[in-house]
């Protein structure tokens, strides 16, 4: 089943968060010369025009990143996914999306490599022109938890993998988990950020314990909810599980989340989180 479009949710709060702490993550491993990899299981099409008309039925970016888009106030921890998305907004007028392959783009030095990875027929091709002519990126239509196998580790021994499955099939809770386990098997230094939703908790405690069961430590959890925990359809909150995290990011993201709660929740409900599932 392949129903799922990213273009209908691009730049939503659930992907302001993600992709806050994907250029964290980007920035930190910058820090050293060496190249990474970057490996993006679910990478969606790379670049949503937000006057579409999927953007525009669902209007979710109204209250995502058009509302930190309008700040003037905003915190040093925003800066590196802020500067991706007005590399695609010359102008200043917020026209476009960057999808997380585009925001690795730009945000990337001429030594890293992108391995980017999509399922969809049509969203596939959009990628894949994105990219014909970045000589670090491999753009593969493919199944991204394959390449949690086939990839890893790099060659050159450090990277960032990145998955985001669209859990519309309730597998994806428990894929992603065994997917994990194959790359830590095989590269258990890399940094691995998993995003998730929270529709039902249940779900997500149900992943996290599978998580926990498999014995990886070093496990941080960052979230943010815009409504409380309900057992309505949709999604109330979102977060990313961060294995190996940078020694910075949760600083960074405890500076960084409850500003974004306040601009993106301008009601006070919800709440936002970071938890250590399993310490070092
Ligand atoms: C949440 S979207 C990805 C968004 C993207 N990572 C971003 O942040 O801009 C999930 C994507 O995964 C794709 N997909 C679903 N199952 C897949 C699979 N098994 N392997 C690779 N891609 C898959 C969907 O077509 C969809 O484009």
């Amino acid at each position: 089943m392949l129903s799922y479009r990213h273009s209908f949710h691009a730049g939503n709060h659930a992907d302001v968060v993600k992709h806050t702490v994907q250029s964290l993550i980007i920035e930190s491993l910058k820090e050293k010369e060496k190249p990474f990899l970057y490996l993006d299981t679910h990478s969606g099409a790379g670049r949503y025009y937000l006057g579409s008309e999927h953007a525009e039925k669902t209007g979710e970016f109204l209250a995502g990143i058009a509302r930190v888009w309008q700040r003037d106030d905003v915190p040093a921890e925003l800066e590196p996914y802020l500067s991706a998305v007005s590399a695609y907004n010359k102008g200043g007028n917020l026209k476009y999306y960057p999808g997380s392959p585009l925001i690795a783009r730009h945000l990337l030095r001429e030594q890293d490599k992108l391995h980017l990875t999509e399922l969809h027929p049509t969203d596939f091709p959009l990628l894949r022109q994105e990219f014909a002519k970045d000589p670090r990126a491999t753009a593969v239509r493919g199944n991204g938890y394959q390449q949690l196998k086939s990839q890893l580790p790099p060659t050159s021994r450090r990277g960032f993998i990145l998955i985001d499955p669209p859990y519309e099939m309730k597998t994806d809770y428990q894929a992603v988990v065994d997917g994990i386990q194959e790359g830590y098997k095989r590269f258990a230094t890399g940094v691995y950020a998993l995003w998730y939703p929270v529709v039902l908790r249940q779900q997500v405690k149900r992943m996290i314990q599978a998580l926990k069961d498999t014995g990886i430590r070093n496990i941080l959890q960052i979230e943010l909810a815009v409504q409380p925990d309900s057992d309505r359809r949709g999604m109330t909150a979102s977060g990313m599980i961060v294995i190996n995290p940078p020694w910075k990011l949760e600083q960074q993201m405890s500076v960084a989340l409850p500003w974004l709660h306040r601009v993106l929740v301008p009601e006070g409900i919800g709440h936002t989180s970071i938890n250590w599932i399993a310490p070092e």
